[in-house]
């Protein structure tokens, strides 16, 4: 099934692409959906529990937060920084919850820069599709750390099609360990694929 019939299937709108102006672009990454042939894979390999809680970094127009909270009805927080995106998200929204309403779990949107946003105890999931620089990654990593630290809990990070610059971060600066590996069926850029990082027993 194409991408647009999917939307439909949710009733949103999430297919295309948007640029960021080029001082942006240093550190902010495109607008661009997870494929949904994609996250096929992660529903049918990535085990969310009823406790999970989830928060999407640079949502975008909320693809991945509208489908993980109509198929596992867990609620989904998103975070945009541009502004545009962000009022999509929001048009989204509402026309999902139209289709929608019988899902309890709260999905929410907010417009702001992922680095500054304050992670709540409750979230769980850390969901990146290569919305930005390594340099706000780290960052926005350093928040969940300090975040586990106060609140322990165990917190999975969602990464898909992974750059080396975020896994090598994760690899020689963070407790975070690779615990899965999602493969897309038919992928032929090696980078189509989910890796899912866990802490380890030791850091609790
Ligand atoms: C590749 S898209 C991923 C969209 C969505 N997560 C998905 O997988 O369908 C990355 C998004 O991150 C947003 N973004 C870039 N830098 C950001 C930042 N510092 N804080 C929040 N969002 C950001 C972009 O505007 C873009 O919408």
């Amino acid at each position: 099934m194409g991408e647009r019939k999917q939307d439909k299937l949710l009733n949103i709108r999430t297919s295309g692409i948007r640029e960021w102006n080029d001082y942006m672009a240093f550190h902010y990454n495109r607008y661009e959906a997870t494929p949904y042939k994609a996250l096929k894979e992660l529903k049918k390999n990535y085990s969310f529990t009823a406790t999970d809680k989830v928060l999407d970094f640079g949502c975008g127009r909320g693809r991945v937060a509208f489908y993980i909270h109509n198929h596992f009805q867990i609620p989904v927080t998103g975070i945009e920084a541009n502004q545009k995106t962000y009022e999509e998200v929001l048009e989204n929204k509402s026309l999902y919850l139209r289709k929608a309403k019988h899902i309890t779990a709260p999905i929410e949107f907010y417009y702001g820069l992922a680095q500054h946003y304050i992670i709540d105890k409750t979230h769980t999931c850390f969901y990146f599709f290569n919305p930005f620089s390594v340099h706000i990654f780290r960052k926005v990593v350093d928040n969940i750390l300090h975040s586990v630290e106060k609140d322990r809990r165990k917190v999975d990070l969602i990464l898909y099609y992974p750059t080396p610059a975020y896994t090598d971060f994760l690899k020689l600066s963070t407790p975070f360990e690779i615990a899965d590996e999602i493969k897309v069926p038919g992928a032929t850029d090696v980078k189509e694929k989910f890796l899912i990082y866990r802490l380890p027993d030791e850091f609790f």
